[in-house]
């Protein structure tokens, strides 16, 4: 059985795409599957941001065949872990869920790093800087949760 990740922000065209894309880079077991959604519509069909390509590619992690989601409340069933970005993404999520089970799925993605931040900034309307940052942060994350799956 494969173990089914979904990470999950806002627009599915900053956080979520590259916590997915830097996930499936260091995951060297074939029984784990990783997508990722956002909660809002806005961009459904869309290629992820320019400048977060551009970051992701000086990382060796491509993001040009992605194409931004929208979080559905099947995903609760297709997915076994829920990782999201931030209290507001958490919120969002939990507002669908139908089930405590549903509600146990969701956990919020810097619990499992080593980081003593709780949310991944939303880097949508900053600077350059702030998307360097982000992927920082959720390469720390990524690394732990792909030991634990790794080593499964
Ligand atoms: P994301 O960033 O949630 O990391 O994909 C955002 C992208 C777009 C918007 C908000 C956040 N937006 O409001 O359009």
């Amino acid at each position: 059985m494969k173990t089914k990740i979904l990470m999950v922000c806002l627009g599915n065209i900053c956080r979520s795409p590259l916590a997915e894309g830097i996930l499936k880079s260091k995951i060297i077991s074939d029984t784990v599957f990783v997508d990722s959604a956002g909660t809002g519509a806005w961009h459904a069909g869309e290629l992820p941001d320019s400048r977060l390509i551009e970051v992701a590619e000086k990382h060796q992690i491509n993001l040009k065949n992605h194409r931004a989601r929208q979080f559905r409340k099947q995903d609760f069933k297709d997915f076994d872990i829920i990782y999201v970005m931030d209290k507001s993404n958490y919120n969002n999520v939990i507002a669908m869920a139908e089930t405590a089970s549903d509600k146990e799925k969701v956990k919020l993605i810097m619990g499992e790093s080593d980081l003593p931040i709780e949310e991944v900034p939303d880097p949508y309307y900053g600077g350059e800087d702030g998307f360097e940052a982000v992927y920082q942060m959720l390469d720390n994350a990524c690394s732990n949760i792909a030991n634990k799956l790794n080593n499964a």
